[in-house]
Protein backbone atom coordinates (compact mmCIF):
# COMPACT_ATOMS: atom_id res chain seq x y z
CA UNK A 1 0.00 0.00 0.00
CA UNK A 2 1.56 3.23 -1.36
CA UNK A 3 2.18 5.92 0.89
CA UNK A 4 3.26 9.75 0.40
CA UNK A 5 5.68 11.72 2.52
CA UNK A 6 4.50 15.19 2.44
CA UNK A 7 7.23 17.66 3.46
CA UNK A 8 4.55 20.72 4.91
CA UNK A 9 5.09 24.49 4.90
CA UNK A 10 4.90 25.80 1.34
CA UNK A 11 2.80 28.14 -0.23
CA UNK A 12 1.47 26.80 -3.20
CA UNK A 13 1.29 28.82 -6.10
CA UNK A 14 0.85 28.31 -10.03
CA UNK A 15 -1.79 26.70 -12.00
CA UNK A 16 -3.75 23.59 -12.54
CA UNK A 17 -6.55 22.06 -14.55
CA UNK A 18 -9.13 20.41 -13.38
CA UNK A 19 -10.01 16.87 -14.36
CA UNK A 20 -13.11 15.38 -15.44
CA UNK A 21 -15.98 14.82 -12.39
CA UNK A 22 -15.64 11.27 -11.24
CA UNK A 23 -19.45 11.27 -10.57
CA UNK A 24 -20.38 12.34 -13.77
CA UNK A 25 -18.70 9.98 -15.45
CA UNK A 26 -19.46 6.90 -13.86
CA UNK A 27 -23.46 6.72 -14.18
CA UNK A 28 -22.54 8.06 -17.71
CA UNK A 29 -20.18 5.15 -18.33
CA UNK A 30 -23.09 2.89 -17.02
CA UNK A 31 -25.43 4.38 -19.22
CA UNK A 32 -23.70 3.03 -22.45
CA UNK A 33 -25.39 -0.17 -21.06
CA UNK A 34 -28.35 0.74 -22.23
CA UNK A 35 -28.61 0.63 -26.19
CA UNK A 36 -26.38 -1.05 -29.12
CA UNK A 37 -23.79 1.36 -30.89
CA UNK A 38 -20.24 3.00 -29.76
CA UNK A 39 -20.40 5.93 -27.38
CA UNK A 40 -17.69 8.18 -26.93
CA UNK A 41 -16.79 9.87 -23.85
CA UNK A 42 -14.15 12.73 -23.52
CA UNK A 43 -12.45 13.99 -20.45
CA UNK A 44 -13.16 11.39 -18.16
CA UNK A 45 -10.55 11.81 -15.23
CA UNK A 46 -7.89 8.80 -15.19
CA UNK A 47 -8.25 7.36 -11.49
CA UNK A 48 -9.42 4.20 -9.96
CA UNK A 49 -13.25 3.53 -9.91
CA UNK A 50 -12.91 4.72 -13.57
CA UNK A 51 -10.85 1.68 -14.09
CA UNK A 52 -13.66 -0.43 -11.67
CA UNK A 53 -16.36 0.42 -13.74
CA UNK A 54 -15.12 -0.04 -16.74
CA UNK A 55 -13.50 -4.01 -15.79
CA UNK A 56 -17.41 -4.39 -14.58
CA UNK A 57 -18.47 -3.15 -17.80
CA UNK A 58 -16.32 -5.46 -19.26
CA UNK A 59 -17.70 -8.21 -16.77
CA UNK A 60 -21.21 -7.66 -18.28
CA UNK A 61 -19.94 -7.72 -22.04
CA UNK A 62 -19.81 -3.93 -22.62
CA UNK A 63 -16.00 -3.53 -24.76
CA UNK A 64 -14.03 -0.78 -24.02
CA UNK A 65 -11.05 1.55 -25.28
CA UNK A 66 -9.40 3.62 -23.52
CA UNK A 67 -7.27 6.41 -25.22
CA UNK A 68 -5.86 9.27 -22.72
CA UNK A 69 -9.09 11.13 -21.19
CA UNK A 70 -11.45 9.73 -23.81
CA UNK A 71 -13.19 6.27 -23.88
CA UNK A 72 -15.36 4.54 -26.14
CA UNK A 73 -17.59 2.32 -24.83
CA UNK A 74 -19.53 -0.44 -27.22
CA UNK A 75 -22.42 -2.47 -25.70
CA UNK A 76 -23.73 -4.40 -28.47
CA UNK A 77 -23.82 -7.62 -27.12
CA UNK A 78 -24.54 -7.92 -23.13
CA UNK A 79 -23.53 -11.04 -21.93
CA UNK A 80 -24.07 -11.30 -17.76
CA UNK A 81 -26.37 -9.46 -15.59
CA UNK A 82 -24.57 -9.46 -12.43
CA UNK A 83 -22.70 -6.92 -10.78
CA UNK A 84 -19.69 -9.29 -8.39
CA UNK A 85 -19.03 -8.58 -5.28
CA UNK A 86 -15.15 -8.14 -5.67
CA UNK A 87 -16.01 -5.19 -7.90
CA UNK A 88 -18.79 -3.56 -5.66
CA UNK A 89 -17.09 -3.61 -2.43
CA UNK A 90 -13.73 -1.80 -3.38
CA UNK A 91 -16.87 0.79 -5.38
CA UNK A 92 -20.38 1.25 -4.12
CA UNK A 93 -20.94 3.05 -7.16
CA UNK A 94 -21.10 -0.36 -9.11
CA UNK A 95 -24.78 -0.05 -7.99
CA UNK A 96 -25.18 1.93 -10.79
CA UNK A 97 -25.54 -0.41 -13.65
CA UNK A 98 -28.94 -1.45 -11.85
CA UNK A 99 -30.89 0.80 -13.48
CA UNK A 100 -29.71 0.05 -17.08
CA UNK A 101 -29.46 -3.24 -16.69
CA UNK A 102 -33.34 -3.46 -15.26
CA UNK A 103 -34.30 -1.06 -18.49
CA UNK A 104 -32.07 -3.19 -21.22
CA UNK A 105 -32.50 -6.72 -19.42
CA UNK A 106 -35.46 -6.79 -17.37
CA UNK A 107 -33.39 -8.72 -14.66
CA UNK A 108 -30.31 -7.51 -12.65
CA UNK A 109 -28.02 -9.17 -9.87
CA UNK A 110 -25.37 -6.70 -7.83
CA UNK A 111 -23.96 -7.34 -4.42
CA UNK A 112 -25.35 -5.60 -1.98
CA UNK A 113 -22.56 -2.84 -1.01
CA UNK A 114 -22.72 -3.00 2.75
CA UNK A 115 -21.17 -0.80 5.10
CA UNK A 116 -18.12 1.47 3.90
CA UNK A 117 -15.85 3.89 6.07
CA UNK A 118 -18.46 6.84 6.22
CA UNK A 119 -21.51 5.14 7.22
CA UNK A 120 -24.07 2.27 6.40
CA UNK A 121 -25.15 3.45 2.77
CA UNK A 122 -28.00 1.11 2.09
CA UNK A 123 -29.36 1.07 -1.21
CA UNK A 124 -33.05 0.49 0.06
CA UNK A 125 -34.54 3.65 -1.89
CA UNK A 126 -33.07 2.68 -4.83
CA UNK A 127 -34.92 -1.13 -4.32
CA UNK A 128 -38.07 0.35 -2.86
CA UNK A 129 -38.44 3.07 -6.47
CA UNK A 130 -38.13 -0.51 -8.37
CA UNK A 131 -40.60 -2.37 -6.38
CA UNK A 132 -43.15 0.37 -6.90
CA UNK A 133 -42.48 0.20 -10.51
CA UNK A 134 -43.56 -3.13 -10.40
CA UNK A 135 -40.13 -5.04 -10.23
CA UNK A 136 -39.87 -8.11 -7.85
CA UNK A 137 -36.83 -7.84 -5.55
CA UNK A 138 -34.86 -10.87 -3.45
CA UNK A 139 -32.37 -10.75 -1.06
CA UNK A 140 -30.05 -13.88 -1.33
CA UNK A 141 -26.61 -14.74 -0.49
CA UNK A 142 -25.17 -11.22 0.01
CA UNK A 143 -26.83 -10.17 -3.48
CA UNK A 144 -29.69 -8.59 -4.38
CA UNK A 145 -31.30 -9.81 -7.45
CA UNK A 146 -34.59 -7.59 -8.97
CA UNK A 147 -36.80 -9.26 -11.62
CA UNK A 148 -38.22 -6.65 -13.87
CA UNK A 149 -40.78 -8.66 -16.77
CA UNK A 150 -43.53 -6.16 -15.38
CA UNK A 151 -41.70 -2.77 -15.02
CA UNK A 152 -44.14 0.36 -15.85
CA UNK A 153 -44.09 3.89 -14.99
CA UNK A 154 -44.67 4.95 -11.60
CA UNK A 155 -44.82 7.74 -9.42
CA UNK A 156 -42.22 7.37 -6.93
CA UNK A 157 -41.34 9.97 -3.71
CA UNK A 158 -37.64 9.36 -2.84
CA UNK A 159 -38.09 9.41 1.12
CA UNK A 160 -34.31 10.90 1.26
CA UNK A 161 -32.56 12.56 -1.16
CA UNK A 162 -30.24 10.14 -3.17
CA UNK A 163 -28.01 11.26 -6.00
CA UNK A 164 -27.47 6.94 -7.25
CA UNK A 165 -30.62 6.20 -6.61
CA UNK A 166 -32.31 9.39 -8.40
CA UNK A 167 -29.84 8.25 -11.12
CA UNK A 168 -30.35 4.60 -11.06
CA UNK A 169 -34.10 5.02 -11.10
CA UNK A 170 -33.90 7.24 -14.21
CA UNK A 171 -31.94 5.15 -16.42
CA UNK A 172 -34.23 2.29 -15.56
CA UNK A 173 -37.65 4.24 -16.70
CA UNK A 174 -36.19 5.89 -19.38
CA UNK A 175 -37.43 2.90 -21.91
CA UNK A 176 -40.58 2.32 -20.16
CA UNK A 177 -44.10 3.42 -21.80
CA UNK A 178 -45.34 6.06 -19.82
CA UNK A 179 -43.84 8.50 -18.05
CA UNK A 180 -41.89 7.62 -14.20
CA UNK A 181 -42.37 10.94 -12.13
CA UNK A 182 -39.28 11.66 -9.60
CA UNK A 183 -40.47 13.65 -6.25
CA UNK A 184 -37.75 14.91 -3.58
CA UNK A 185 -35.51 13.91 -6.50
CA UNK A 186 -31.32 14.76 -6.16
CA UNK A 187 -30.66 18.30 -8.22
CA UNK A 188 -26.91 17.14 -7.79
CA UNK A 189 -25.21 18.78 -11.31
CA UNK A 190 -23.86 15.28 -11.80
CA UNK A 191 -28.02 13.98 -12.13
CA UNK A 192 -28.78 16.89 -14.71
CA UNK A 193 -25.60 16.15 -16.69
CA UNK A 194 -26.90 12.42 -16.68
CA UNK A 195 -30.33 13.27 -17.71
CA UNK A 196 -28.84 15.78 -20.67
CA UNK A 197 -26.75 13.27 -22.07
CA UNK A 198 -29.60 10.35 -21.92
CA UNK A 199 -32.01 13.04 -23.64
CA UNK A 200 -29.09 13.57 -26.39
CA UNK A 201 -29.32 9.23 -26.45
CA UNK A 202 -32.78 9.82 -27.46
CA UNK A 203 -34.54 10.00 -23.68
CA UNK A 204 -37.57 12.60 -22.67
CA UNK A 205 -36.56 13.80 -19.67
CA UNK A 206 -37.58 16.73 -18.27
CA UNK A 207 -36.54 18.62 -14.46
CA UNK A 208 -33.35 16.95 -13.90
CA UNK A 209 -31.84 20.33 -11.70
CA UNK A 210 -35.34 20.00 -9.72
CA UNK A 211 -36.80 18.12 -7.24
CA UNK A 212 -39.47 16.83 -9.48
CA UNK A 213 -38.18 15.01 -12.27
CA UNK A 214 -40.25 13.46 -15.38
CA UNK A 215 -39.39 10.49 -17.48
CA UNK A 216 -40.90 10.15 -20.33
CA UNK A 217 -40.37 6.46 -21.91
CA UNK A 218 -38.82 6.23 -25.19
CA UNK A 219 -38.57 2.80 -27.74
CA UNK A 220 -35.30 3.17 -28.28
CA UNK A 221 -32.00 5.04 -27.10
CA UNK A 222 -29.14 5.70 -29.62
CA UNK A 223 -25.46 6.05 -28.65
CA UNK A 224 -23.54 9.48 -28.68
CA UNK A 225 -20.47 11.46 -27.68
CA UNK A 226 -20.52 13.48 -24.62
CA UNK A 227 -17.65 15.61 -22.56
CA UNK A 228 -17.32 15.05 -19.00
CA UNK A 229 -18.10 17.98 -16.94
CA UNK A 230 -15.65 19.32 -14.47
CA UNK A 231 -14.90 17.93 -11.03
CA UNK A 232 -16.58 20.20 -8.65
CA UNK A 233 -15.01 18.11 -5.39
CA UNK A 234 -11.31 18.05 -7.10
CA UNK A 235 -12.04 21.79 -7.59
CA UNK A 236 -12.58 22.35 -4.14
CA UNK A 237 -9.88 20.36 -3.07
CA UNK A 238 -7.70 23.04 -4.94
CA UNK A 239 -9.26 26.06 -3.40
CA UNK A 240 -8.68 24.99 0.12
CA UNK A 241 -4.87 24.05 -0.92
CA UNK A 242 -4.23 27.35 -2.06
CA UNK A 243 -6.18 28.89 1.38
CA UNK A 244 -4.57 26.57 3.67
CA UNK A 245 -1.14 27.26 2.83
CA UNK A 246 -1.62 31.21 2.13
CA UNK A 247 -0.79 30.65 -1.64
CA UNK A 248 -2.33 31.70 -4.84
CA UNK A 249 -3.88 28.98 -7.42
CA UNK A 250 -5.30 29.29 -10.61
CA UNK A 251 -8.01 26.77 -11.66
CA UNK A 252 -8.76 26.23 -15.03
CA UNK A 253 -11.64 24.58 -16.08
CA UNK A 254 -13.06 25.00 -12.86
CA UNK A 255 -16.91 24.05 -12.39
CA UNK A 256 -17.74 27.49 -10.48
CA UNK A 257 -21.35 27.65 -11.11
CA UNK A 258 -21.55 24.54 -9.06
CA UNK A 259 -19.29 25.79 -6.48
CA UNK A 260 -21.38 28.77 -4.96
CA UNK A 261 -22.32 28.30 -1.82
CA UNK A 262 -18.84 26.83 -0.80
CA UNK A 263 -16.87 29.65 -2.94
CA UNK A 264 -19.41 31.30 -0.15
CA UNK A 265 -17.80 30.24 2.56
CA UNK A 266 -14.16 30.34 1.25
CA UNK A 267 -14.78 34.44 0.61
CA UNK A 268 -15.95 33.92 4.53
CA UNK A 269 -12.63 32.67 5.50
CA UNK A 270 -10.90 35.80 4.17
CA UNK A 271 -9.24 34.19 0.93
CA UNK A 272 -10.09 36.32 -2.37
CA UNK A 273 -11.67 34.98 -5.22
CA UNK A 274 -11.73 35.84 -8.64
CA UNK A 275 -13.77 34.26 -11.79
CA UNK A 276 -13.13 34.69 -15.13
CA UNK A 277 -14.99 32.67 -17.19
CA UNK A 278 -13.88 28.70 -16.51
CA UNK A 279 -11.16 30.36 -14.22
CA UNK A 280 -10.89 30.48 -10.60
CA UNK A 281 -8.19 32.18 -8.88
CA UNK A 282 -7.70 32.07 -5.13
CA UNK A 283 -4.72 33.74 -3.17
CA UNK A 284 -5.01 32.53 0.56
CA UNK A 285 -5.80 35.29 3.70
CA UNK A 286 -2.34 36.05 5.87
CA UNK A 287 -5.14 35.33 8.72
CA UNK A 288 -8.01 32.81 7.93
CA UNK A 289 -11.48 33.71 9.62
CA UNK A 290 -13.43 30.71 11.48
CA UNK A 291 -16.23 29.59 9.70
CA UNK A 292 -19.39 27.13 10.77
CA UNK A 293 -20.78 25.08 8.11
CA UNK A 294 -24.00 22.40 7.30
CA UNK A 295 -23.84 19.46 4.99
CA UNK A 296 -26.66 19.58 2.79
CA UNK A 297 -27.97 17.89 -0.82
CA UNK A 298 -26.68 20.09 -3.80
CA UNK A 299 -26.71 23.47 -3.54
CA UNK A 300 -25.70 23.45 -0.25
CA UNK A 301 -22.36 22.67 1.01
CA UNK A 302 -21.29 19.19 -0.41
CA UNK A 303 -20.36 16.77 2.02
CA UNK A 304 -17.72 15.55 0.07
CA UNK A 305 -15.86 18.76 0.76
CA UNK A 306 -16.76 18.73 4.24
CA UNK A 307 -13.37 17.03 5.53
CA UNK A 308 -10.96 18.97 3.48
CA UNK A 309 -13.20 22.44 4.68
CA UNK A 310 -12.01 21.16 8.09
CA UNK A 311 -8.54 20.53 7.60
CA UNK A 312 -8.75 24.54 6.71
CA UNK A 313 -10.58 25.17 9.82
CA UNK A 314 -7.80 23.77 12.34
CA UNK A 315 -5.99 26.66 11.37
CA UNK A 316 -8.36 29.62 11.62
CA UNK A 317 -8.69 31.97 14.31
CA UNK A 318 -11.30 30.99 16.29
CA UNK A 319 -13.79 28.11 16.68
CA UNK A 320 -15.90 26.45 14.15
CA UNK A 321 -18.76 24.59 14.14
CA UNK A 322 -19.03 21.67 11.27
CA UNK A 323 -22.41 19.97 10.81
CA UNK A 324 -22.76 16.86 8.87
CA UNK A 325 -26.28 15.90 7.72
CA UNK A 326 -25.46 13.97 5.36
CA UNK A 327 -23.54 10.65 6.21
CA UNK A 328 -23.37 9.35 10.02
CA UNK A 329 -19.79 8.63 10.30
CA UNK A 330 -18.45 11.09 7.95
CA UNK A 331 -15.68 12.28 10.82
CA UNK A 332 -12.84 9.55 10.42
CA UNK A 333 -10.39 12.31 9.54
CA UNK A 334 -10.66 13.87 13.11
CA UNK A 335 -8.74 11.41 15.21
CA UNK A 336 -5.49 11.76 12.35
CA UNK A 337 -6.22 15.65 12.47
CA UNK A 338 -5.59 15.23 16.48
CA UNK A 339 -2.53 13.23 16.16
CA UNK A 340 -0.86 16.52 13.95
CA UNK A 341 -2.14 18.67 16.68
CA UNK A 342 -5.58 19.96 16.35
CA UNK A 343 -8.16 20.69 18.91
CA UNK A 344 -11.82 19.15 17.66
CA UNK A 345 -14.30 17.87 19.81
CA UNK A 346 -17.26 15.78 18.29
CA UNK A 347 -20.88 15.46 19.49
CA UNK A 348 -23.12 13.56 17.12
CA UNK A 349 -23.00 14.90 14.24
CA UNK A 350 -21.42 17.98 15.24
CA UNK A 351 -17.40 18.66 15.03
CA UNK A 352 -15.89 21.86 16.92
CA UNK A 353 -13.11 23.04 15.87
CA UNK A 354 -10.72 25.20 17.87
CA UNK A 355 -8.60 26.96 15.36
CA UNK A 356 -4.98 28.43 15.14
CA UNK A 357 -3.43 25.32 16.65
CA UNK A 358 0.03 24.50 15.24
CA UNK A 359 -0.14 21.50 12.90
CA UNK A 360 3.20 19.26 13.13
CA UNK A 361 3.95 16.35 10.66
CA UNK A 362 3.00 12.58 12.18
CA UNK A 363 2.19 9.34 10.85
CA UNK A 364 -1.24 9.41 9.89
CA UNK A 365 -3.90 6.83 8.24
CA UNK A 366 -6.58 7.91 5.35
CA UNK A 367 -9.62 6.26 5.95
CA UNK A 368 -11.91 7.10 3.10
CA UNK A 369 -11.29 9.58 -0.13
CA UNK A 370 -12.48 12.95 0.78
CA UNK A 371 -10.97 12.35 4.88
CA UNK A 372 -7.37 11.37 2.66
CA UNK A 373 -7.72 14.72 1.09
CA UNK A 374 -8.49 16.31 4.34
CA UNK A 375 -4.94 14.87 5.40
CA UNK A 376 -3.09 15.80 2.32
CA UNK A 377 -4.17 19.00 3.03
CA UNK A 378 -3.26 19.33 6.57
CA UNK A 379 -0.11 18.05 5.83
CA UNK A 380 1.01 20.84 3.57
CA UNK A 381 0.00 23.18 5.85
CA UNK A 382 1.60 21.05 8.97
CA UNK A 383 5.31 22.09 10.42
CA UNK A 384 8.11 19.26 9.16
CA UNK A 385 7.19 15.46 7.48
CA UNK A 386 3.84 13.84 7.83
CA UNK A 387 3.72 10.31 6.26
CA UNK A 388 -0.06 9.88 5.30
CA UNK A 389 -0.59 5.80 4.43
CA UNK A 390 -3.34 3.69 2.39
CA UNK A 391 -3.36 6.56 -0.33
CA UNK A 392 -5.04 4.04 -2.67
CA UNK A 393 -8.47 5.63 -1.34
CA UNK A 394 -7.07 8.80 -2.67
CA UNK A 395 -6.20 7.15 -6.05
CA UNK A 396 -9.60 6.04 -6.06
CA UNK A 397 -10.93 9.51 -7.02
CA UNK A 398 -8.31 12.07 -7.39
CA UNK A 399 -6.62 11.95 -11.17
CA UNK A 400 -3.04 12.46 -10.17
CA UNK A 401 -3.37 14.73 -6.96
CA UNK A 402 0.17 14.59 -6.20
CA UNK A 403 1.19 15.43 -9.52
CA UNK A 404 -0.50 18.33 -9.61
CA UNK A 405 0.25 19.45 -6.54
CA UNK A 406 3.97 18.83 -6.96
CA UNK A 407 3.64 21.28 -10.03
CA UNK A 408 2.05 24.02 -7.70
CA UNK A 409 5.18 23.62 -5.28
CA UNK A 410 4.18 21.23 -3.34
CA UNK A 411 6.65 18.39 -1.71
CA UNK A 412 5.17 14.92 -2.45
CA UNK A 413 7.10 12.18 -2.92
CA UNK A 414 5.15 8.46 -3.38
CA UNK A 415 6.63 5.42 -1.41
CA UNK A 416 5.95 2.37 -2.94
CA UNK A 417 5.15 -0.09 -0.04
CA UNK A 418 5.28 -3.19 -0.78
C1 LIG B 1 -23.21 10.15 -4.04
C2 LIG B 1 -21.78 10.47 -4.41
C3 LIG B 1 -20.95 10.70 -3.14
C4 LIG B 1 -21.59 11.79 -2.29
C5 LIG B 1 -23.06 11.46 -2.02
C6 LIG B 1 -23.79 12.58 -1.31
C7 LIG B 1 -21.51 9.23 -6.48
C8 LIG B 1 -20.88 8.09 -7.18
N1 LIG B 1 -21.26 9.35 -5.15
O1 LIG B 1 -23.19 8.96 -3.28
O2 LIG B 1 -19.64 11.12 -3.55
O3 LIG B 1 -20.92 11.86 -1.04
O4 LIG B 1 -23.76 11.22 -3.28
O5 LIG B 1 -23.72 13.77 -2.03
O6 LIG B 1 -22.18 10.04 -7.08
N2 LIG B 1 -29.36 6.49 1.57
C9 LIG B 1 -30.25 5.60 2.12
N3 LIG B 1 -30.80 4.65 1.28
C10 LIG B 1 -30.49 4.59 -0.05
C11 LIG B 1 -29.60 5.53 -0.59
C12 LIG B 1 -29.04 6.47 0.25
O7 LIG B 1 -30.53 5.63 3.32
O8 LIG B 1 -31.05 3.71 -0.74
C13 LIG B 1 -28.74 7.52 2.45
C14 LIG B 1 -27.22 7.38 2.55
O9 LIG B 1 -26.84 6.44 3.53
C15 LIG B 1 -26.82 8.80 2.88
C16 LIG B 1 -27.83 9.65 2.09
O10 LIG B 1 -28.94 8.80 1.85
O11 LIG B 1 -26.98 9.03 4.26
C17 LIG B 1 -27.33 10.20 0.78
O12 LIG B 1 -26.76 9.15 0.02
P1 LIG B 1 -26.69 9.15 -1.56
O13 LIG B 1 -27.06 10.48 -2.11
O14 LIG B 1 -27.44 7.97 -2.08
O15 LIG B 1 -25.14 8.91 -1.81
P2 LIG B 1 -24.52 8.14 -3.04
O16 LIG B 1 -25.42 8.30 -4.21
O17 LIG B 1 -24.10 6.79 -2.63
Amino acid sequence: MDSFLIEGGKKLEGEVNISGAKNAALPLLAASLLCEGTHSLENVPRLRDISTMLKLLSHLGVSSEQNGNGVKLNADKIVADDAPYELVKTMRASVLVMGPLVARLRHAKVSLPGGCAIGARPIDLHLKALEQMGAKVELHDGYVEVFAENLKAAHISFDKVTVTGTENIMMAACLLKGTTILENAAKEPEVVELAEHLCNMGAKIRGAGTHHIEIEGVEKLHAVHHRVMSDRIEAGTFVIAAAITGGKITLHNAPTENLSVFLDRIIDTGASVEKNKNDLTIIGASEIKSVNISTAPHPGFATDLQAQFMALMCKANGTSIINENIFENRFMHVPELKRMGADINIEGHTAIVNGKRKLTGAPIMATDLRASACLVLAALAADGQTEVSRIYHLDRGYDHMEEKLCALGANIIRKKNI
